[in-house]
């Protein structure tokens, strides 16, 4: 693999003053990079995966040169991020703060024009580029407005088209979906997918697992600063052979069960009378394996009749789970900052 972000052994430590009423202001340290190490390569979605507070912000933000290590080492399409800043920035188009890093008094189209000749990229490209990024991001309805009469989520679309505007060949977007709707979300991703076809690497930082899991080729899960799990989302579930779980209905007399029972790889099964004779079946087994036939074949050879079938296979909150004993949805920032209000530009 050619990669085109390292990172070695970054750390970032943060100070800040702790107030509370009645008491003398403390110095309180937070750790929120550990010996962070990884590299992507030149054509992968790479998901950086965490809850809040995990570290997430603080990376992205080494990387695109907004925060300076504590130490460790970062290079960027070659460059380093702590010495050859300008290089490092000219080669990324990135998505951090989602709508704050717009000017809400311009329209969305001011602002792309803004950034791209920040970008130096030249006028009449910019002009055309625009046009095309407002067709492809479904913009144009309101690109000419304020940006300070957008809804939340057209807000975020603008701030999506301004990580394009220099067409750089990495993307950095953390948590883009994370003010928009269902569909709109799902379109943006189907758009990063796109992107990553026609040649850009792009890092992508969420807390929705499944974001990770459909999007991206390898994912690194963060919590507390540190990376805990690096891989594929296969390789992630199979390393920690997890279980997958298959929930049934139907009925299932007892020799049935027990024929299911028999069968390697059957780590368990749990199961519920419900009304009308009916009963529900949960079967655990090893993740990864061709188990589903066998059971199917056992319960049917011994008279069960299955009206539903729902197969679960664990997931990459599965693997969190596991690693952690929480739930992605748990918040473990330790210090809420409170940064510049919206309205004042980046
Ligand atoms: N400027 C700062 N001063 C002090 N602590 C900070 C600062 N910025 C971040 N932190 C702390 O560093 C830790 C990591 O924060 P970070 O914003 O990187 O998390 P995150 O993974 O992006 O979370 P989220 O999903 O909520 O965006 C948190 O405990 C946070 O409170
Ligand atoms: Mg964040």
């Amino acid at each position: 693999m050619s990669s085109i972000i390292k990172v070695e052994k970054l750390s970032k430590t943060f100070e800040s003053k702790e107030r509370k009423k009645g008491q003398r202001r403390k110095l309180k340290t937070v750790q929120a990079l550990k010996d962070v190490s990884f590299e992507i390569g030149e054509n992968e979605i790479f998901g950086l995966l965490g809850p809040n507070g995990a570290g997430k912000t603080t990376l992205i933000k080494c990387l695109t040169t907004l925060l300076l290590p504590s130490s460790g080492k970062a290079w960027v399409n070659g460059y380093s991020v702590l010495d050859e800043e300008d290089s490092v920035r000219a080669s990324i188009g990135c998505m951090l703060m989602g709508d704050r890093g717009l000017y809400w008094k311009l329209t969305g189209r001011e602002n792309l024009d803004y950034f791209g000749a920040l970008y130096h990229v030249p006028k009449a490209v910019r002009r055309d580029r625009i046009d095309k990024l407002a067709d492809l991001l479904h913009v144009k309805d309101f690109i000419d407005r304020t940006v300070e009469t957008y809804s939340s989520g057209q807000k975020m679309l603008v701030a999506f088209a301004k990580s394009l505007i220099n067409d750089a060949p990495i993307l950095i977007l953390d948590e883009p979906t994370v003010t928009l709707d269902v569909p709109t979300a799902r379109e943006l991703r189907t758009i990063v997918k796109e992107l990553n076809e026609s040649g850009k690497a792009i890092l992508y930082t969420t807390h929705l697992m499944h974001e990770a899991e459909e999007l991206c080729n390898r994912v690194a899960i963060m919590d507390h600063g540190e990376i805990i799990a690096l891989g594929t989302p296969s390789e992630l579930k199979t390393s920690l052979a997890l279980d997958d779980t298959l929930d049934l209905e139907g009925v299932f007399p007892a020799k049935a069960v027990e024929a299911v029972r028999a069968l390697g790889g059957v780590t368990r099964i749990a199961m519920k009378s419900t009304n009308g004779g009916r009963t529900s079946l949960s079967i655990i087994s090893r993740s990864g394996g061709t188990i589903l036939p066998q059971i199917i074949e056992a319960l049917m050879h011994n008279g069960a009749t299955i009206e539903q079938l729902r197969p679960k296979t664990a997931t990459l909150e599965d693997v969190f789970i596991a690693k952690t004993g929480r739930t992605l949805d748990v918040d473990t920032r330790q210090i809420v900052v409170q940064r510049g209000e919206p309205g004042g530009g980046p």
